[in-house]
């Protein structure tokens, strides 16, 4: 009997491969862009394993051409992308990368809020159109981070990150979830627990990494803007739909919040129109996991995820559904 084949839907650092290899007949999207959908769902018909990023959908059309898929890994934390009861009712096991990346997103949450707050970026830009003409007590004044509070929403393993990271600044740490974390949890990162609204009300910079769902869609929208303080800084790291983009925008041009850092966009790869003329944002391309280091892992977690459940029929550890 031949080796199961397995897709791999795109460049993927080559201990991934390596590892997929001895039990696979692979076929590798070896490309820096996504399979047209219509190709995705051509190649996806033979295939009993399935090993693809945030950028393809997993979903009920997918499947229905996939009769013989057996297991599904996706090369990421975040599993919005994949429609996880459509492949619990095939028997599908899912599996991400979670862990690996908790500190490199930790880290990069933190460029982004520096970014934002000391107008890293504007001051580049300035430099490189030769627009700094000396030094001036009053150009490009930003906000200090030290002292000031942090408003966590989402309180998991990157949001706990981000405050272990925050006590170096002596901030004040307070977060929102679903579920408030273990008295230890708070403890070790001297964070308290509030409501949605006081944490909006309260904070001098948002940050978000909660999961995308029904619930979080557009948690952050024009109400939420409402109630952040003026001087305030919304940074999103997590997944874009959580924010209203459109309403960000205005938030933005009105000075209703002094500005924004963003990695991920509601309608990614594309940003809402008006927020790539807002100086006041700082605007990255997904890259919050992107170190050599980061992602070497992720592929290395991501291939045995899929070994686990279509060569060896295991129940993996990196399992998201059943
Ligand atoms: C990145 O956004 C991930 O979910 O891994």
């Amino acid at each position: 009997m031949g080796k199961p084949k397995v897709l791999v839907t795109r460049r993927v650092p080559q201990e991934c491969l390596d590892i997929l290899a001895p039990h696979f007949e692979i076929e590798h999207h070896d490309k820096g862009t996504a399979i047209p959908r219509p190709a995705l769902l051509k190649k996806v018909a033979d295939k009993e394993g399935l090993l693809c990023l945030l950028t393809d959908k997993v979903d009920e059309e997918l499947l229905a051409r996939a009769r013989k898929l057996k297991a599904v890994s996706t090369f990421s934390v975040g599993y919005d992308h994949i429609d996880l009861r459509a492949c619990a009712a095939r028997g599908i096991p899912v599996t991400n990368t979670p862990g690996v990346l908790t500190d490199s997103t930790a880290d990069f949450t933190w460029a982004l809020l520096m970014a934002a707050a000391r107008r890293v970026v504007e001051g580049d830009d300035d430099m490189r159109r030769g627009r700094y003409k000396g030094w001036d007590p009053l150009m490009l004044l930003g906000t200090d981070v030290h002292g000031k509070t942090l408003g966590i929403v989402g309180f998991g393993r990157i949001g706990q990150a981000v405050a272990q990271r925050a006590c170096g600044f002596s901030m004040r740490i307070i977060y929102h979830d679903t579920r408030r974390a273990s008295p230890q949890a708070e403890a070790a990162h001297g964070a308290a627990f509030v409501p949605l609204d006081d944490l909006l009300r309260e904070a001098d910079f948002v940050t978000i990494h909660t999961v995308l769902d029904e619930s979080t869609r557009h948690l952050i929208g024009a109400r939420a803007f409402g109630l952040m303080k003026p001087s305030a800084y919304l940074i999103n790291a997590a997944r874009g739909p959580i924010v209203d983009e459109k309403a960000l925008v205005q938030a933005l041009k009105s000075k209703r919040i002094r500005g924004a850092a963003l990695d991920v966009y509601e309608w990614e790869p594309k940003m809402a129109p008006g927020l790539a003329s807002c100086r006041s944002a700082v605007l990255a391309p997904h890259l919050a996991s992107a170190t050599l280091e980061t992602r070497t892992k992720m592929g290395i977690m991501s291939a045995e995820g899929l070994v686990d459940s279509l060569a060896r029929g295991a129940r993996s550890p990196y399992l998201v559904s059943s």
